[in-house]
């Protein structure tokens, strides 16, 4: 067939990378009440009808991605920002306020960032919540995590991503740079992403709260880790852990951050896909027939 005249498109542009979804964030928690009413009642995001539904765990469905939140006496703090996508931003922005005397005491707090809303939680999470259209198709989900490394660090983790997780790794969007920041983007799938950041502030220690990823090249990744002697455990079958994020070069450390690797294999890769996520609107009062949904599983997040 002659394509002389066809149009011309970015082929790479559409390539998605090895990771192809970050499916968790797990953070340990204390007690299972202001974690109700900060991610339930206050982000609008659905309890788990189905997994883990005690008072040992709780997990959270944000569209196509969830928090998991293991009880643990000591709570754990991601070391910087998780961006959450919600349709319903301005329901968001009414309710977080009713939660100020209830979460007392707590490190709760919120502020209006105009298009977006900032949200700590009740332990010191940071998020940010965004309505659609800033991440691709995404509605509800977690598109984005941001993590201030120390100076000189970004460029080493976008090394060990793109070696060694055969990740697709960019310079910071135009808007980041524009404000003076280093860092390095991850490329998650079609609409997720890792970001990491040069900063010269002080960053905390490690605690050990960790991401899941699904990635295609399952063992290429574990080799080169386990050669290292980087793996940190190896799960089962279809899932290891590591937690060091080293420049290739060197073999340095630069950050820590624990991923729970997954194969598609995995015995839990499709839930993800067609988690229940409620319609936070809805109410007694004004109830709509049919409406309880948020959206049919098929339509995506
Ligand atoms: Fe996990």
């Amino acid at each position: 067939m002659d394509t002389r005249d066809s149009p011309s498109f970015d082929r790479a542009a559409e390539d998605a990378g090895n990771i192809l979804s970050l499916e968790h964030c797990n953070i340990r928690i204390p007690e299972q009440r202001p974690a109700i009413l900060f991610f339930i009642e206050g982000l609008g995001l659905t309890r788990d009808p189905y997994m883990h539904v005690t008072d040992a765990n709780m997990w959270v469905n944000a569209g196509r991605n969830q928090f998991h939140l293991p009880t643990n006496v000591r709570p754990q703090v991601f070391r910087g920002e998780i961006a959450v996508v919600v349709p319903h931003l301005d329901l968001v922005r009414a309710r977080l306020p009713r939660l100020v005397e209830r979460l007392a005491g707590t490190a709760f707090a919120w502020q209006d960032a105009g298009d977006t809303v900032l949200a700590t939680c009740p332990w010191g999470n940071r998020f940010r919540v965004h309505a659609p259209g800033r991440f691709g198709r995404m509605v509800l989900g977690i598109p984005c995590l941001t993590f201030p490394v120390p100076r000189g660090a970004a460029a080493a983790i976008g090394r060990f991503y793109a070696t060694v997780l055969k990740a697709r790794v960019a310079p910071l969007s135009p808007g980041d740079a524009e404000a003076g920041a280093a860092g390095v983007e991850v490329r998650v799938g079609v609409d997720q992403v890792l970001r990491f950041v040069d900063t010269d502030q002080p960053i905390a220690p490690f605690d050990g709260h960790h991401v899941a990823i699904y990635v295609a090249d399952f063992s290429g990744p574990h080799q080169w880790l386990a050669e290292r002697g980087l793996v940190t455990e190896e799960s089962d079958p279809w899932q290891y852990r590591f937690d060091a994020l080293v420049d290739p070069a060197s073999g340095e450390c630069v950050f820590q951050l624990e991923h729970e690797v997954r194969s598609l294999s995995h015995p839990m890769y499709p839930r993800h896909l067609a988690l229940v996520n409620r319609n936070p609107v809805q109410s007694q009062g004004q109830y709509l027939p049919g409406r309880d949904a948020w959206y049919a599983p098929d339509r995506g997040a």
